[in-house]
């Protein structure tokens, strides 16, 4: 049977780009598999052990695991057929992540982009890393070891498939490897995870500057929207988005990323595919136009799941509640994976 899991950071609200990359897929993976009739296991993590490789204020921390908790739910995660769960209540994913530690070649997190570019903003390389200490004292072991406990969390499940974003696929593709390795070192323990990535969402860009992706990080809030932003915030972000001076409206990501961009996203909002959509703008010449169509496209979609949203933030009980029932499943299957992991090793 399909073992899914994904990992969301509570790092900020999720915006367009979780939702598009990654949360609409968690959500149709919750369907019986069309052929079979199988229901797939779902584990949907909120990993808040990812999140403080970065400094984190503990209340907020807190606060954000629940508003995270009610996005996910409001998205249409149902915890009547995912476990919907944080990281840290199941203790295995650090303990997981440690065997891998010792296995792991130091070499393979040199690679990852997401390292490199931190490393980079501090203004070093990854050589220096190890040894210049005004460079690393900023940067925590937690951040360069963060792709190993990600490859713990799917591998705890015997994850089959991961629905991630298009910049979660090298993180992935090192869970495959350390996976394989386990399995030649010790004895075999884990299948090879696959991802399931959106063909037309997989990277959804930054409003302000459509060459870098929409993130939580980026400094301004005018370069993402959040899911909880209202109708006019999103009128507003949308009316500043960068596009071009070329009449009409075309899908070249290449020469008009900020159209493309946006046809993308109209595309996404109204489940139709990118060629459609300018089909169904051919008719538009002003950039104003388009614009207001894109934007009342978004307010339609996310209008219902904001409702949502807001009627579950106000209800902590229950939120705390699924939680909880998440927790408890996800840590009987976790258990059963490092009692097989703690025999392969020569712990037990
Ligand atoms: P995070 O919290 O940064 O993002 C959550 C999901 O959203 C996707 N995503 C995007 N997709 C398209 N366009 C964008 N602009 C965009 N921005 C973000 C991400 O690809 C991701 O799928 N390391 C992970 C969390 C994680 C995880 C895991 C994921 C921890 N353990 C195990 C899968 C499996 C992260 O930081 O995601």
């Amino acid at each position: 049977a399909r073992r899914v899991f994904s990992g969301i950071q509570p790092t900020g609200t999720p915006h367009l780009g979780n939702y598009l990359g990654a949360l609409v897929n968690w959500t149709r993976l919750q369907e019986a598999d069309a052929t079979t009739g199988e229901l797939p296991l779902n584990y949907y993590s909120i990993v808040d052990l990812h999140a403080i490789t970065m400094p984190q204020e503990p209340a907020s921390l807190r606060q954000a695991k629940l508003d995270v908790a009610a996005t996910l739910l409001a998205c249409g995660i149902d915890p009547k057929r995912s476990i919907l769960f944080e990281q840290s209540r199941v203790r295995c994913h650090a303990e997981l992540a440690w065997i891998f530690n010792c296995i792991t070649p130091v070499g393979w997190l040199g690679r990852m982009t997401q390292w490199k570019s931190k490393m980079e903003k501090m203004g070093g390389s990854h050589a220096q890393s190890l040894t210049d200490e005004s460079l690393t004292s900023g940067l925590k072991m937690g951040l360069f070891d963060y792709p190993v406990l990600q490859a713990a969390d799917i591998l705890l499940y015997k994850g089959t498939h991961v629905p991630v974003g298009q910049d979660q696929m090298q993180h992935l593709e090192l869970a495959r490897n350390i996976a394989a390795l386990f399995n030649k070192t010790f004895e075999y323990t884990f299948p090879k995870p696959e991802a399931i990535v959106p063909p037309a969402t997989k990277r959804v860009m930054s409003l302000r500057d459509p060459a870098s992706k929409m993130s939580k990080s980026d400094p301004s809030d005018y370069s993402r929207l959040n899911l909880v932003d209202s109708p006019d915030v999103i009128r507003s972000k949308i009316a500043k988005a960068t596009t071009d001076g070329i009449r009409g409206v075309s899908y070249d990501p290449v020469e008009r990323p900020g159209v493309s961009n946006l046809l993308g996203i109209y595309a996404a909002m109204r489940d139709i595919d990118v060629h459609e959509a300018v089909k169904e703008c051919s008719d538009i010449t002003s950039t104003k136009a388009f614009k207001d169509r894109v934007t009342e496209s978004i307010i339609a979609r996310l209008q219902p799941i904001q409702s949502e949203l807001f009627r579950l933030q106000a209800d902590k009980g229950y939120l705390v509640c699924v939680l909880d029932d998440g927790a408890l499943r996800a840590d009987q299957a976790a258990k059963d994976t490092m009692e097989q992991v703690y025999k392969a090793v020569g712990l037990r």
